[in-house]
This record gives C-alpha cells, structure tokens and sequence, in this order.
C-alpha cells in the first residue's frame, strides 16, 4: 500500500478502493467536517480492541417477516401497519437472550435496532411522533432500557442505531414542499422528532458507547450530506457529544463521523485500510436484515474468512441477526453464532486487541494481524499458500510456530519462507504464530477527507 503519510488529503471513496485494488464499498463519504466532534486514536481505543460486534434489527416489521422495509416496499396503509403494534407484545422475551448470544458469539459491543425507518420506537419515547412507541402500545416495554441494561451487566459496550427520516411524515418525500408547502412543515416535525429522539437515547440510558445513525438522506435519493440542510448534522452531534463526550458515531448523519462503513454480504479484498471502518453485514444470507422465516445461515468457513479478512485490513466485523416477533433468535443463528464463539475462544488472541499487517494480505489466501512483537499470520487457504514468499519485513524473526509447535522459517532480505506441516486438517484458517525480537512499530492513520464525489448515495 502506499505510504499513509503521502495519501492524499482528499479523494473518493472509490479511489481509495483502487489505490488499494480493494472491494471496500464505504457509505455515505463527503460529510461535512467539524474538528470538534472528532475523537482522538485514544478515543477510539475500545472500539479498535474490540474487533467484533453484534447488530440487531427488530421492530413491527419482525411480524410480518418479509425484511424490515416491508411498510415502504409493500406501501402497506398506514393504518395496517400501525395495527401491528396491538400485536407487537413477546410475553415470554427476556433481553438476556441478545446479550447472552452476543457474549457466546464473542462480540464485545452490540448494535441494537431502536427505531427503523418505519417510525416505531422501542423505547418509552415522548418524542416520538403520534407515540408510536412500545412503550405506548400492546407490550408497555421499554426495550432500550431492557437492552442497556443487560448490555452492561454483560460487560457489552452499547451501541444505538437510529434513523433520522421516518416514512411516515410526507415531508420526507418533499421536503422542500415542492409538491405542496405543508410537506415542508412537515420534514420540520421530522427534524424535531429526531432531535429529540437522539436527545433521549443519548440521556436517559447512561452513556451511549455508539450511535449508528442510518438514513439521513431524503425522498430516497441525494446523499446524506446533501440532505444536511435539513439535518444540521453537526448541531445534531454536538448535542450527542455535550451528553456523552466519547460516544463513537458512524458517517451515516451527514457528518463526517468517526468510523467508516462497508455494508453488505460482498466479500473483502485488496490492501489494509488506512482509516477506522467496520463491515456490518447479516449472519443469514443478507436478503434483509430483520427476520424472515427460513433466512439461510451463512456457511461458517465463509464467515471465519470474512471475519480474518476484516481484520487483516484493520476493520471490525458487525454481524446481524434478526430476533423473530418474539424476540427469540432463531436456533440455526444461535448455533451459527456459538460456533464462530467457539472459534474465536481458541484464537482470539490473534483477532481482538490486534491491528491489520504489518504485512500487507494476499486475497483469497493469507493475511496478518499483530500486536506487540508477534504477528499472527492467517492462511485461508494453505494450498495456495506453500511455496510463497511473504514479503520481507524491518523486524528479525526469532521463531514461528503453528498450534504451539515450531514450524521451520528463513528470513532474508528478499523476503520470509515459512513451510507448514505436511498433511493439515482443514481449518477456516491456518494460523502462524510469528514472534519477533521487536515490537511492530504501528502504522499511521491517514488523515483523508473522502469528498464524496461520485460516491454511492445512500
Ligand atoms: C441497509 C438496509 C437497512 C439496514 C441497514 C443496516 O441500509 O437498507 O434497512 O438497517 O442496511 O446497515
């Protein structure tokens, strides 16, 4: 990769993705900047240790099954899909068990859902429009209470995604009041319930670790920073930031944030990424992100090697899954999850509280994860790997080492052999342990502003 320090200040995402002939897709680039909401490396320490995270999308839409955009896709009338409320009431759901199933996957934070774009909240809201809230309807719960609640009895870090626009008001999908001066009025109320909905999050649950904001833009088209006009973004955020001066957010609001995103099922490729950035994507096969009756588990091979490739490229792995109405999180996730926990019992060490590199991944089959003086070398597929030359590296090599055993190595100044054992198990990955006389020396972020020019929009 090129030197961080020479990248340039300003570019696209879609030209850091071919200096790093990567995949990286990041969302919702060219926010508007504001030094003061920035947060030092020492801020985002936790977040960076952390590694792995779980997301969570349920809400009315977990009723019907059939993805949690189903109001808009299906333009349900209103007055249908509010009934579904009367109906939202998991009698026999106790939020131990998201927390429970984060813990055995091993996430060390979790991302819960608290109100999606169809408007309801799953907190005890004043402010939400018309209060459309389960606190005002069938269940009388409180979910975000339940949830931070149990999150931090957990020892979780919480996370709050939250969007802005809502379907419900016409102002949305005119805000300028092109097509009639009311919808102008009413993409204010808009406003105002998020201001205040963000205000609430952020003060009655203690401090918010992360808000994840999504869907900021308007009538489903422009981006969320042209749609900061009406946003005011960096107000917005400061006002977060004067209740919980650490919480990390996202670039989802039309600001800048503190973290990029990549979304979606698409695999990871190409060199390590210069800046702070999480893949968020669905444990099931990715159609949508709440419940839907028999959504496929991913392969557990494939999600090992998203997670190491994640990793390998510095960025942390946010997994969803999608409770069904009940809250329940149906058993082939919940085995999927504990297995991936399984795994990263044995080998976390090589995964949390490391940094991508030092030496730069080869898609498809190996990469590398450091801390202190070892490098944790992964090989996704070791066919591929025998007989390659890694790369040579500024530090001496005093021994390498796979499963606790010495695997024989040369180093020269053209580069690193290292021969595996003949006749491996299959594994998701074929961890090198790789031991130095010296520390790693960390690589510098880079300081890019991505422009957003010919970005995808949303
Ligand atoms: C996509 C989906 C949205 C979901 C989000 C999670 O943007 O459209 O519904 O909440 O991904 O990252």
């Amino acid at each position: 990769m090129a030197d961080k320090k020479n990248l340039p200040r300003e570019m696209t995402g879609a030209e850091l993705a071919s200096m790093l002939k990567s995949s990286i897709n990041f969302k919702s680039l060219g926010g508007l900047r504001c030094p003061e909401l920035n947060l030092t490396p020492e801020d985002m320490q936790w977040w960076r240790d952390a590694k792995v995270g779980m997301f969570i999308h349920w809400g009315l839409y977990s009723i019907l099954g059939r993805g949690e955009w189903v109001r808009h896709n299906e333009q349900i009338p209103w007055e249908e899909y509010t009934a579904l409320a009367d109906e939202f009431d998991p009698k026999d759901f106790d939020m131990h068990e998201w927390t429970d199933v984060a813990k055995d996957f091993g996430a060390n934070y979790t991302v819960m859902v608290t109100r999606h774009h169809d408007g309801f909240a799953l907190w005890d809201s004043p402010g939400s429009y018309q209060g459309f809230t389960s606190y005002n309807t069938a269940s009388h719960r409180d979910f975000v209470k339940e949830y931070t609640d149990c999150a931090r009895e957990a020892g979780l870090r919480v996370g709050l995604y939250y969007s802005p626009m809502d379907w419900r008001f016409p102002g949305y999908f005119d805000p300028k009041g092109e097509k009639d001066p009311e919808n102008a009025k009413s993409a204010l109320r808009m406003k105002q319930q998020c201001y205040d909905q963000v205000e609430e999050l952020c003060s009655k649950y203690g401090p918010i670790d992360i808000l994840w904001y999504d869907g900021a833009w308007l009538a489903h088209s422009g981006s969320d920073t042209t749609s900061s006009w009406l946003w005011e973004p960096v107000k917005l955020n400061k006002m977060v930031r004067k209740y919980n001066p650490k919480t990390i957010m996202n670039p989802r609001s039309g600001w800048e944030g503190n973290f990029y995103c990549d979304e979606g099922s698409h695999e990871i490729t190409g060199g390590i990424v210069p800046v702070p950035w999480e893949k968020n994507m669905c444990v099931c096969s990715g159609t949508s992100w709440g419940w839907m009756p028999n959504d496929p588990v991913s392969d557990f091979d494939w999600l090992i090697k998203m997670m190491v490739d994640v990793v390998c490229r510095d960025g942390n792995w946010l997994v969803n899954v999608g409770p069904d109405r009940n809250g329940h999180i149906p058993e082939a996730v919940k085995q999927r999850m504990h297995e991936i926990g399984e795994w990263l019992r044995a080998n976390g060490e090589t995964i949390y509280k490391t940094r991508g590199g030092p030496i730069e991944p080869v898609d498809n089959v190996y990469g590398t994860t450091y801390r202190g003086n070892e490098i944790f070398l992964h090989i996704t597929d070791p066919k591929a790997f025998a007989g390659r030359k890694l790369p040579a590296i500024p530090y001496t090599i005093e021994k390498c080492a796979y499963k606790g055993q010495p695997v024989p190595f040369t180093q020269t100044e053209d580069g690193i052999t290292v021969t595996l054992p003949e006749g491996l198990e299959h594994e998701a990955d074929t961890i090198v342990y790789i031991t130095l006389k010296e520390n790693v020396k960390p690589a510098e972020e880079a300081d890019i502003y991505f422009t957003g020019k010919g970005d995808p929009t949303k």
